[in-house]
């Protein structure tokens, strides 16, 4: 058993209590690979910014438990070597078992999500309960869902969103004890969000999908005040990246995220942790499309993964400081 406090990483808790009272949220990106967190880092360096280090079961096959936990112990020391000690959660994202929620505690993670939310609802509250009864003996904390996000998640297809219903919420927080609430009110995962026909255009022809249900997050807050609120699938989609990456030889098709003025105004609410993966994708992915397109004779990876890793932290920056808000709250 390695405890994350002696890997240097905290939980959430406490971030979670600033950035409710400080009306931000704290950035969740994903990592699977050395040069997206050394973006993470250096970028929530620079903006003295906390971060949530998030890690999905995919990210943990591919990149090993055990390197990981040394790359999450790592980014601690990396941090302070830049120059500030940053609060670094490492958080299991969308733990689908009992079994794998208690495996990433005993290898280090300081929080973990349990996603029950494709069972009926007392099976999830089951789950959830018996994941936040280990968890809370070792001080990690819990991240649970209700409610689904429209496309994929966890392998699981939903044709449409099932919005969180308000009145599942109190019940749900009471009966399982969890630390936080991801909760489905119109985000989705991945890059391709919003169908053309969903959206209307702006003067300036670009397309504008539909808002996010915050009368439903009002309802919530009003049932679970104080309480902190997750926000997944929230990756804003930059069309300048997915059109670099369509110059390049890339087949975007459709590729709509949800407009960065709502994330902004969510995380001014209850929303305390907003999950962003598919841009950090879109940015590197363009970045590597362009110089092997443009370099070809090049292949050395360092070459393309160095501006990947640039892209990378330019886009985390302005994250934390132009849409979460969490930029020098450190
Ligand atoms: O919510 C899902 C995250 O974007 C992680 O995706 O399972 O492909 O690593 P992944
Ligand atoms: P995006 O696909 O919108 O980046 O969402 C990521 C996410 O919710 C990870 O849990
Ligand atoms: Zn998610």
């Amino acid at each position: 058993m390695t405890s994350y406090k002696d890997l240097g990483l905290v939980n959430s808790r406490e971030l979670f209590k600033k950035a409710m009272a400080g009306k931000y949220a704290i950035p969740a990106f994903n990592f699977n690979n050395m040069e997206q967190l050394q973006a993470i880092i250096q970028a929530c360096v620079e903006k003295r910014s906390p971060v949530i280090l998030q890690v999905s079961s995919g990210a943990r096959k591919y990149a090993n438990q055990t390197l990981l936990r040394y790359m999450a112990q790592g980014a601690v020391e990396y941090a302070k070597e830049l120059g500030y000690n940053i609060p670094i959660v490492l958080h299991l994202d969308h733990g689908d078992t009992f079994e794998l929620c208690q495996s990433c505690i005993e290898y280090g993670f300081s929080s973990v999500m349990i996603d029950g939310s494709k069972y009926p609802y007392a099976e999830n509250v089951e789950l959830t309960r018996k994941v936040v009864e280990y968890a809370h003996k070792y001080d990690v904390t819990v991240e649970g869902e209700l409610g689904v996000l429209a496309g994929i998640e966890d392998d699981v297809v939903a044709a449409a969103h099932v919005y969180t219903q308000p009145s599942e919420v109190e019940d749900f927080v009471s009966k399982t004890g969890v630390d936080s609430l991801a909760i489905s009110i119109g985000t989705s995962h991945g890059a391709n969000k919003f169908k053309p026909e969903q959206c209307t255009r702006n003067a300036d022809g670009i397309l504008v999908p539909p808002p996010l249900r915050f009368d439903i997050l009002k309802e919530i807050e009003k049932r679970i005040p104080g309480f902190p609120i997750v926000l997944h699938g929230s990756s804003s989609v930059p069309q300048d990246q997915v059109a670099i990456i369509n110059k390049y030889g890339g087949a975007l098709k459709d590729a709509i995220g949800i407009p960065e003025e709502q994330l902004r105004e969510a995380a001014t609410s209850a929303v305390c942790k907003i999950n962003i993966d598919s841009d950090g994708r879109l940015a590197m992915t363009a970045a590597v499309r362009e110089v092997l397109a443009t370099k070809p004779a090049e292949f050395d990876p360092r070459k393309y993964l160095g501006p990947a890793r640039e892209s990378l932290k330019k886009l985390y920056m302005h994250k934390v400081e132009n849409v979460l808000g969490s930029a020098f709250k450190a």
